[in-house]
């Protein structure tokens, strides 16, 4: 058992809300005390703050480059968990100085996708290159790789490049569901200075087209497009992030060797069971 209990999120949007559900859950088991959720001051009294607050979660304002008043914020927390937006990213390195200035064991940067270890100057690389940054102002790091969200967003006319390559996806809730068991059960040293690699499915995307044309009946009309245009894509626009994320799955899209092992009965969903959910 790690021996935390203070927890504190920075940014509870899409996925940061399904963490503080799940710290929640926790709470009322009695294995966490105490659930900060730290927001912009504009944010503060928005509904997902006001209905968490009402369900015992302790909401702190403060401007995301203010260290004093995150400091005053992340007070006593264990575990700071970052899940501010990709457009934010480099607002983590204040937040991780306070962390540390707070005495937190563990940050958690807002990464929650496929490795970024490697990547440098594109568009996932800025989670990548502010690693060392954050390493060096503040608490020890927990990377946190799943994978693409289980979404289905590319179901319907997809446009994928060979459609081949094995994929790690995690549902959002499934990563929130394994993150907060791991950060309340696994022992302190498995989350300092480590990297936790979930994948709830690994699968191609041709797999899944077949799946759910099988399941559903319907026909999918899919684009393959080749490697090479992507490629000339993205050199000709780093900002395409669809042409990029294409690319990264169809070459290198998997998170390595999963520690799905830390929580032998988590049981993720499939993709195919999340866009083609059986009747
Ligand atoms: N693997 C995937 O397929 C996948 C898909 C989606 C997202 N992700 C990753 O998951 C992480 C969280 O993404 P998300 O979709 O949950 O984030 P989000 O809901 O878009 O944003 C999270 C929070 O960031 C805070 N924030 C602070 N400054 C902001 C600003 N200037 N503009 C907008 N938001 C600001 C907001 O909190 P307050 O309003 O409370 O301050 C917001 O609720 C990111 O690292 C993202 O890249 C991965």
């Amino acid at each position: 058992m790690s021996g935390y209990k203070k927890f504190v999120v920075v940014g509870a949007g899409n996925l940061g809300s399904l963490i503080v559900e799940e710290l929640l859950k926790q709470k009322a088991a009695g294995a966490v005390e105490e659930i900060t959720i730290v927001t912009r001051p504009a944010s503060k009294d928005n509904e997902t703050n006001k209905a968490f607050a009402a369900r015992g979660a302790r909401i702190a304002a403060a401007d995301l480059t203010d260290v004093s008043a995150l400091t005053t914020a992340l007070g006593g927390a264990h575990v700071v968990i970052s899940t501010v937006s990709l457009t934010v990213i480099d607002a983590q390195v204040p937040v991780a100085q306070a962390a540390k200035a707070a005495g937190a064991h563990v940050f958690i940067p807002s990464e929650f996708g496929g490795p970024t270890d490697h990547l440098n100057d594109s568009l996932l690389g800025l989670k990548g290159a502010l690693h060392a940054k954050l390493r060096e102002v503040g608490p020890p790091l927990l990377l946190v790789y799943t994978g693409p969200t289980a979404d289905t967003s590319w179901v319907g006319s997809p446009l994928v490049a060979t459609g081949n390559a094995p994929i790690s996806f995690t549902a959002r809730n499934d990563v929130a569901r394994f993150l907060v068991y791991v950060l309340v059960r696994a022992p302190a040293a498995r989350l300092q200075n480590q990297t936790l690699r979930l994948e709830g499915d690994r699968a191609s995307f041709n797999e899944i087209f077949k799946g759910y044309e099988e399941r559903t009946g319907k026909k999918l009309d899919v684009t393959y497009r080749s490697l090479d245009s992507l490629r000339a894509k993205v050199a000709e626009n780093p900002q395409d992030f669809d042409a990029y994320l294409h690319l990264i799955w169809a070459t290198d899209g998997t998170n390595g060797t999963p520690d799905n092992g830390l929580y032998p009965e988590w049981n993720p969903t499939k993709v195919l069971d999340i866009i083609a959910p059986r009747k």
